[in-house]
């Protein structure tokens, strides 16, 4: 029997297909068990949020980005961070007063006010010399500076505008340190009351800034739902 064109085209078409099988079987038995992930750094949010009563300063990390900032430096070696974390109540009192209202720029440099740029371990506060710096910025008079005293085992923070113990350690490896404080802490730059800061924007509170986001959505939706039931009329009228 003579093997015409097509035949041909069949045996090279299956043994092509045996090959490649054969090829696949080969690599996936060869493929070695995944590799396990390295640990990566520590997350700020996540540890606030294990610990509870954190919710409004996490929800500040996360809308100011200084949350993602936070993990890829302390992914980087540096010299770690420290970072006092006020808890929910030390937010609602602040909010009671008349200096809630802070724009999108101070917003960010709230948050970095409660973050220093090196880890200090609390029995360290007694020799850090003032005012600390923060990563809001500068920290000289009517900036953003951060003083600490420390008599015993009770360390103050004082910022010009508040004064406030470190009330608990939440977390610390030697890297990362974060305490509790139950006051916002409030940097002269922006709560002095002869603030230089321009003043805040009106209408935006501190952690409200998704009540801006959603009524934009409602009116895209509304303003695509017009945008159908014009469609569906000329539609109609087409006919
Ligand atoms: C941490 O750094 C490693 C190596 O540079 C990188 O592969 C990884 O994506 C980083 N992780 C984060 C969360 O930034
Ligand atoms: C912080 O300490 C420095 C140096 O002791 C002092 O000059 C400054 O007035 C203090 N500021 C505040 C806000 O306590
Ligand atoms: C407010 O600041 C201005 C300019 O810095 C200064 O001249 C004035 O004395 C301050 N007023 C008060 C009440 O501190």
């Amino acid at each position: 029997m003579a093997i015409t064109k097509q035949n041909l085209g069949l045996i090279f078409s299956l043994s092509f297909l045996f090959f490649f099988l054969l090829h696949c079987s080969a690599t996936s038995a060869q493929a070695p068990a995944p590799a396990p992930m390295p640990p990566g750094p520590p997350d700020v949010t996540k540890i606030l949020g294990k610990a509870g009563q954190y919710s409004i300063f996490i929800k500040l990390l996360k809308s100011t980005r200084v949350s993602y900032r936070l993990l890829g430096e302390l992914n980087n070696t540096g010299n770690g961070k420290t970072i006092f974390a006020p808890t929910d109540k030390a937010f609602s009192s602040l909010k009671s007063s008349a200096l809630h209202s802070v724009n999108d720029e101070q917003r960010v440099e709230l948050v970095l006010y409660h973050v220093v740029p090196t880890y200090v371990p609390l029995s360290q506060f007694l020799i850090v010399s003032n005012p600390m710096r923060t990563e809001a910025g500068e920290s000289g008079n009517g900036e953003f500076p951060l003083n600490v005293t420390t008599v015993g085992k009770t360390v103050t923070l004082m910022t010009g505008q508040t004064k406030t113990d470190v009330a608990g350690t939440i977390y610390a490896d030697g890297k990362l340190a974060i305490y509790r404080v139950d006051q916002v802490l409030q940097p002269l730059k922006i709560f002095a009351r002869n603030s230089s800061a321009p003043a805040p924007a009106p209408g935006k509170s501190l952690v409200g800034g998704d009540v801006g986001e959603k009524s934009e959505a409602l009116s895209i939706g509304i303003h695509n739902l017009a945008l159908f039931a014009l469609s569906v009329t000329t539609f109609a009228l087409s006919l």
